[in-house]
């Protein structure tokens, strides 16, 4: 019975944590950002975070990884299908974030 009003309580809370700002929900950037957030969380709250930094941090990385040619994992290959206008929107909608 505890176990059970633990489940539930926890089921309940779930949609509390898949937060997304409301402020930037209209972002032109968004949807592109969203390819990063399986990996980086939603809106940049995760592994690496990316919420809250500076735009030319983000596109200052991404450059590195794209004109890396020796580098083929994961990251160099996401930058690479990316233009420099997408990626300057990407960047833009990350640092909105609050940190
Ligand atoms: C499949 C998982 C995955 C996806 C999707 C992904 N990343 Fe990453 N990202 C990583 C990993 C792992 C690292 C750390 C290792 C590295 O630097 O390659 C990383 C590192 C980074 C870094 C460097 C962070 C730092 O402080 O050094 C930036 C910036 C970044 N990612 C941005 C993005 C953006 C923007 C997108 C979406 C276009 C994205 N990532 C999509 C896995 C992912």
């Amino acid at each position: 019975m505890k176990r059970l009003l633990i489940i539930t309580t926890v089921c309940l809370l779930l949609p509390a944590f898949a937060y997304a700002n409301p402020a930037t929900l209209n972002h032109p950037g968004r949807t592109l950002a969203a390819n990063c957030f399986q990996c980086h969380g939603t809106d940049g709250y995760g592994m690496e975070h990316l919420a809250g930094e500076r735009v030319s941090e983000i596109v200052d990385e991404l450059q590195e990884m794209q004109f890396e040619p020796a580098r083929k994992d994961i990251m160099a290959v996401h930058a690479q299908a990316y233009t420099a206008e997408e990626i300057k929107l990407i960047a833009d909608y990350f640092s909105k974030q609050p940190k």
